[in-house]
């Protein structure tokens, strides 16, 4: 979130209702507003019809989250990520609970997790890939990938060659993952 640019409760981000409290409580964080959003029954993922009527209603808002729910993609994520770029909006793919899924985007298999503006994976022990805590930030865009690195690592002043590590630019936070052990 804050990586996406969210700091103010001006800024307003679609979230699915249903989903893990995780999504809404990572845009409080990072001092933004959570707008619940209805789902469909079918696949448990955020309800296209909803976003463009909340869309309607809501002139503040600045991305979206979209959440698939145990592995099973938005019915509309394709149609969600068109109206995302249309509107200039960010859209961020929680994908804990579904990486190694993946839907039909105009005929091609896409897989969950690559969609998105910026996606995340959890890699907690109850999760498909599970070595304790943590997870990881996926994007395709180096500068929005680089800004989450910077703050995940204490938001260092940048220096010339290393970065000044003990300067701070920026109230960060440590979200670094140890080394994985190697496998003997
Ligand atoms: C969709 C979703 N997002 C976020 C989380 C939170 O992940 P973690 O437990 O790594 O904080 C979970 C965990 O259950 C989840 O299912």
């Amino acid at each position: 979130m804050k990586a996406l640019g969210v700091s103010d409760p001006s800024h307003h981000v679609m979230v699915p209702a249903f989903t893990c409290a995780a999504c809404a409580d990572a845009i409080i964080h990072a001092g933004g507003r959570p707008i619940p959003i209805d789902c469909d029954l079918d696949s448990y993922g955020l309800s296209l019809e909803a976003v463009k009527s909340g869309l309607e209603a809501n002139k503040g808002v600045v991305g979206i989250v979209i959440a698939p729910c145990y592995g099973v993609p938005a019915r509309d994520f394709a149609a969600i990520q068109a109206l995302c770029k249309e509107k200039g909006l960010w859209l961020c793919e929680d994908a804990c609970e579904s990486y190694g899924a993946s839907c039909n985007v105009r005929g091609f298999r896409v897989p969950v997790g690559s969609m998105a503006t910026l996606s995340v994976v959890s890699v907690r022990s109850e999760k498909m890939i599970g070595v304790g805590e943590g997870g990881a930030i996926l994007g395709n865009d180096a500068t929005l990938v680089a800004r989450a690195k910077w703050w995940c690592s204490r938001a260092p002043c940048r220096g010339v060659g290393l970065w000044r590590v003990y300067e701070h630019d920026a109230v960060g936070q440590n979200f670094r993952m140890p080394e994985m052990p190697h496998p003997q």
